[in-house]
């Protein structure tokens, strides 16, 4: 009874999880006759990486929440193991999904098979097999992840995420007229770039000045306080031509986000124009999976809360989505001051918010005993440090900001926190387990500081 108790501790109320098994890639988001649809690659039996089904839940305020029956089983001969990630657009009234279809030969080989599924409905999908082949010429059968959009002149594109035989990442460009007949165009880059040796889960944002091509690289080394974790997601800006080219702009490729976890994440654009992006709060990381403590429970991984995408500046921005601020109870704790302090918060669920009247000075505040947010005013340096949960040692992420930091929100649930910097200039994501009843935020300050304001909001859960 102690352990379920304590296992219950890292229970998630306000971001998504499926109920058992495990999740990992947010898939198919998309907005449908006023719903909010999202899926998820989920293993049901249990939690390792095995059978992926597409999970289905929606939601049209993102407080409350309906689940359906999964939208796509790993069942047929061309998705037999596993219904892999891929996305949603709505055509003439109806939902159509693209997916990888992944199939493993007796002796193990792979083969890929980009995927139809259409809903009339929103909650039944009926499978209409694969629409694209491969192998093709110069890639290896990693070939997965399709992305699809509707160009300006009505056309619609598809993104890949591929790997060349010469075992470097790519994104290979498709078009259709009518989303059932593709055409290969090529790769989508102007000019090859070597970083990684594949590219999963490409999408392709678009905003009025800019267009981003977001997708997760794996096998980035490490350069200072950059692509720390196994697999990186990241973007180049640059401009989608309508021949299927994205010129990139000469920016180097930027992470999307400085935690420990985050990765394939997808976005889509709502009825009121929003781009909104969803992340999985994990990376393909089997040693450290395996030591996850809510395992025990029969359940692993979350996705991150929905974040509202702008491009400002050079850069994208990623704030929580206007609706999250409807989970917060009435009762908000203000507090004004200058000094160090110690802070209990009434939950396991928070969202903070602190705001410096001047640039903040340096710190170190701690959350729950556990993890230290440490802030250096000289060099702009925001590093995040907790215990590895395998390991027991410490580990840290850092980054150098580009303006002095003034505000920071923290969203807190029991095992996972979602820090945002300056309003979304920068985000880190992060799992942390506990075990003792810590529910203090503690301030450290170094120096003189100046005036900060502390609100501390108690969160509802989804309903
Ligand atoms: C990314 C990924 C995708 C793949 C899916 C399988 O995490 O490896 O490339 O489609 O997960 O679950």
């Amino acid at each position: 009874m102690e352990q379920t108790n304590k296992l219950k501790q890292y229970d998630l109320g306000y971001h998504i999880r499926s109920p058992k098994g495990l999740l990992n890639d947010p898939n198919g988001l998309v907005y449908y006759k006023g719903v909010y649809h999202v899926f998820y690659q989920w293993n049901q039996a249990d939690t390792t990486h095995q059978s992926k089904s597409w999970g289905h839940i929606t939601t049209k305020d993102f407080i409350h929440w309906k689940t359906y029956k999964p939208a796509l089983e790993p069942v047929d001969w061309y998705d037999k193991d596993g219904c892999y990630s891929g996305s949603a657009v709505v055509f003439e009234g109806e939902i159509y999904l693209f997916y990888t279809g992944n199939v493993r030969s007796e002796n193990g080989e792979r083969k890929s098979y980009q995927c139809l599924a259409v809903s009339e409905d929103g909650i039944h999908f009926e499978k209409k097999g694969p629409i694209l082949e491969h192998p093709i010429k110069g890639y290896t059968a990693h070939v997965r992840d399709p992305k699809v959009w509707q160009g300006k002149e009505g056309n619609w594109w598809m993104i890949l995420g591929a790997q060349k035989e010469n075992l470097t990442g790519d994104a290979l460009i498709y078009q259709s007229a009518n989303l059932v007949d593709w055409t290969l165009v090529g790769s989508m880059l102007e000019e090859s770039i070597s970083l990684g040796f594949m590219w999963e889960c490409p999408d392709l944002l678009k905003f009025a000045d800019r267009d981003i091509f977001v997708f997760s690289p794996q096998g980035l080394e490490a350069e200072g306080e950059k692509y720390n974790n196994i697999y990186q997601s990241g973007y180049f800006t640059g401009e989608f031509l309508e021949n299927g080219t994205f010129v990139k702009d000469n920016q180097p490729f930027e992470e999307l986000d400085r935690g420990f976890e985050f990765y394939a994440p997808q976005t889509f654009v709502d009825d009121a124009g929003r781009t909104i992006l969803y992340g999985w709060v994990g990376v393909m990381e089997p040693e450290v999976e395996a030591a996850v403590p809510t395992r025990q429970q029969g359940w692993i991984h979350a996705l991150t809360i929905p974040r509202e995408i702008r491009y400002e500046n050079g850069k994208l921005i990623q704030y929580p989505i206007a609706e999250l601020a409807n989970l917060r109870k009435e009762n908000s704790t203000v507090i004004k001051s200058v000094g160090n302090e110690a802070v209990k918060m009434t939950s396991l669920q928070q969202d903070i918010l602190i705001e410096w009247s001047k640039a903040a000075t340096d710190f170190v505040l701690t959350v729950r005993n556990e993890v230290e947010i440490n802030y250096q005013a000289n060099s702009k340096k925001l590093t995040l440090i907790r215990t590895n949960w395998k390991t027991r040692g410490k580990e840290e992420r850092s980054v150098f900001l580009k303006r002095d930091l003034m505000e920071l929100r923290i969203m807190v649930e029991s095992s996972l926190i979602e820090l945002f910097l300056n309003r979304g200039e920068e985000v880190f994501t992060l799992r942390y387990f506990v075990d003792e009843d810590d529910f203090l935020l503690r301030f450290n300050y170094l120096k003189e500081t100046a005036e900060k304001t502390l609100t501390l909001y108690s969160l509802d859960s989804f309903v």
